[in-house]
């Protein structure tokens, strides 16, 4: 899961996150930008409040979910180089050598056969486009709790209740394998010390358990103790968290 919205209702780590990733994807003036899965429409807002000399912003994604309909509003209001379009990742919509720079994050775990969708930003690509391809890995979370059998057991759980809980691990070779000319792969650690709202470790470890409740996956009684662990960890000020987003730069 990545943080739907960060702007609006500011989520400081998140937002710091979007612009490392930003930073990266290095637009250049004029660029056609593509974000493949741009889900709510916020790092294209971003982008676009950063990106003042380039040309054209596209979201595509397979669903355009309703509560996210007020926001690609919002965007295209904001800014007319930006709109949105339906589309798979699999068959992408447009011509080849379309675009300087592609990005996709958070998505190819969800797409039946990722490295075909990689195949496909390569297409769409320009020679020497850039592509940011950006994978969380689940499995790789960390918060510190009292109770290391249970914490495991539920980081686990939902790692595993999801498509592809190591698709950041496995980005590597599935990018390297997708025929780029280059690839530099990094990591970007976000770390909250913070127990509170507007950080990205508080919604994650609320959204583990009701996942992980609704599935029955993990006792309630489970549930509701960690989430009390962690409340107790930040009031002894010792809460940590961590989450690591692998990160391929991709030039066709
Ligand atoms: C976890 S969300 C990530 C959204 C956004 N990239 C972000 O980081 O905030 C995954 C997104 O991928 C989209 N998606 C899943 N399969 C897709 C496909 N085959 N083609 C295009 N989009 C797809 C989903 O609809 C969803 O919006």
């Amino acid at each position: 899961m990545a943080q739907e919205f960060f702007l609006d209702s500011p989520m400081p780590d998140v937002l710091a996150q979007w612009q490392h990733y930003l930073a990266l994807l290095d637009t250049p003036d004029d660029a056609q930008v593509l974000d493949v899965g741009c889900g709510s429409g916020d790092p294209l807002r971003l982008l676009a409040r950063t990106a003042l000399d380039a040309g054209e912003f596209v979201g595509l994604d397979k669903r355009f979910l309703d509560h996210h309909a007020a926001n690609h509003t919002k965007a295209e209001a904001e800014d007319s180089r930006i709109r949105f379009q339906e589309g798979n990742a699999q068959t992408l919509p447009f011509a080849d050598n379309s675009f300087d720079r592609v990005l996709c994050v958070d998505v190819l775990e969800w797409v039946p056969d990722p490295g075909l969708a990689l195949a496909e930003i390569d297409r769409v690509l320009r020679p020497a486009g850039a592509a940011l391809i950006v994978h969380t890995d689940f499995d790789a979370q960390v918060f510190a709790a009292t109770d290391r059998e249970r914490n495991r057991r539920i980081i686990h759980a939902f790692s595993d209740a999801g498509p592809n809980g190591q698709m950041g691990r496995e980005l590597n070779g599935l990018c390297r394998r997708a025929g780029f000319a280059s690839i530099e792969t990094s990591v970007y650690p976000l770390v909250n010390t913070e127990w509170r709202p507007d950080r990205y470790g508080y919604q994650m470890a609320r959204m583990m358990t009701e996942w992980l409740a609704q599935k029955q996956l993990i006792a309630q009684s489970d549930l509701v103790g960690w989430l009390d662990d962690l409340q107790q960890q930040s009031a002894v000020d010792s809460f940590f968290y961590s989450i690591n987003r692998n990160i391929c730069r991709c030039i066709k």
